[in-house]
């Protein structure tokens, strides 16, 4: 794609600043996935290492990532590593840049995949649970994002898929904090796309509909009425869409065919009326 029209294009309004560009040099790029031991963030690994990134997946648990890298392994050539680690760790950012350093590489791609939910009334969930969602799905991805930018912009290449959903579109009563961390993934990945375009870098949003992982039932969410009704599309096809959104450099993709109509009408229903259908939808039915 370098040196192609397309390419030329993404950097309209960059200019190489000579000095700050030497940092960088001799490092070799790396697509930075978090909560890529499973489910979207794993789909989204195999999507990445099957065009030849290079990887460093990153969460808690030490036996899900070697599974992930052993799984990678023996479907591609594309080197994998992984960082059992807590995102939401103050140090997080700091152990993450000294993995790095080691390898030799640089954040090219950031995937903020890892992310949370909570299912049932706002005043019933535990404080340290909300706090828990919003460390993760906001605190966590607005710091690695404010933190691998700016070398992106100085390098003008680059980018980062963040994880929205579509409930990012409007209020989600019985998942109210998940729905308003996701509506801040999308506005804040807007945003920065635009802000950013001409730059040389791709800013794009993830915002699928319910994808079969076990993100739901970790939730609570299992018997909710909208897994009846709304079919979980496969993480693969999910990763596929958004893989390609990415290199296309669409700023939100909607994978599959229910998700941008479910969007769009959350936009377009005043909240009255969707607020009571939205909460039916969400009811844990425990
Ligand atoms: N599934 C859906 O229907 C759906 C729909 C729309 C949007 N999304 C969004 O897509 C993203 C991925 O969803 P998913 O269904 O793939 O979830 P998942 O299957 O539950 O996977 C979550 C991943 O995040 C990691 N993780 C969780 N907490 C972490 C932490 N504190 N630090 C580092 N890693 C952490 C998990 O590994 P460890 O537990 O080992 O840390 C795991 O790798 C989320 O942001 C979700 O909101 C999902």
């Amino acid at each position: 794609m370098n040196g192609s029209l397309l390419a030329r294009w993404r950097r309209r309004w960059w200019r190489p600043d000579p000095t700050a560009l030497s940092a960088y040099e001799g490092l070799r790029p790396i697509t930075l996935i978090t909560g890529g031991s499973e489910g979207i963030g794993f789909a989204l690994a195999q999507r990445f290492a099957s065009h030849g990134h290079e990887l460093l997946l990153v969460a808690r648990t030490a036996e899900k990532l070697a599974q992930a890298q052993r799984a990678l392994a023996a479907t591609s050539r594309a080197q994998v590593h992984t960082l059992a680690l807590d995102i939401t760790s103050d140090q997080a950012i700091e152990r993450i840049d000294a993995e790095l350093r080691k390898l030799g590489g640089l954040c090219d791609v950031l995937v903020n995949c890892a992310g949370i939910g909570l299912s049932g009334p706002f005043a019933d969930e535990p404080e340290e649970k909300v706090t828990a969602l919003v460390d993760l799905n906001v605190r966590a991805l607005t710091r690695l994002t404010s933190h691998y930018l700016r070398p992106m912009l100085v390098r003008g290449e680059g980018g980062i898929l963040n994880l929205a959903s579509v409930g990012s579109y409007g209020p989600g009563p019985n998942q109210a904090a998940y729905y308003a961390s996701k509506a801040y993934v999308l506005s804040l990945t807007e945003a920065i796309g635009y802000e950013t375009a001409g730059m040389g870098i791709r800013v794009c949003a993830l915002a699928p509909g319910p994808v079969r992982t076990g993100f739901h039932a970790r939730m609570g969410a299992r018997r909710a009425l909208y897994r009846a009704f709304t079919p979980p599309v496969s993480p693969a096809l999910v990763a596929w869409l958004g893989f390609w959104g990415y290199r296309l450099g669409a700023r939100v993709v909607w994978p599959g065919l229910v998700t941008p109509l479910a969007a769009l009408s959350m936009r377009l229903i005043p909240h009255r009326l969707l607020n009571p259908i939205v909460s039916t939808l969400l009811s844990p039915r425990r």
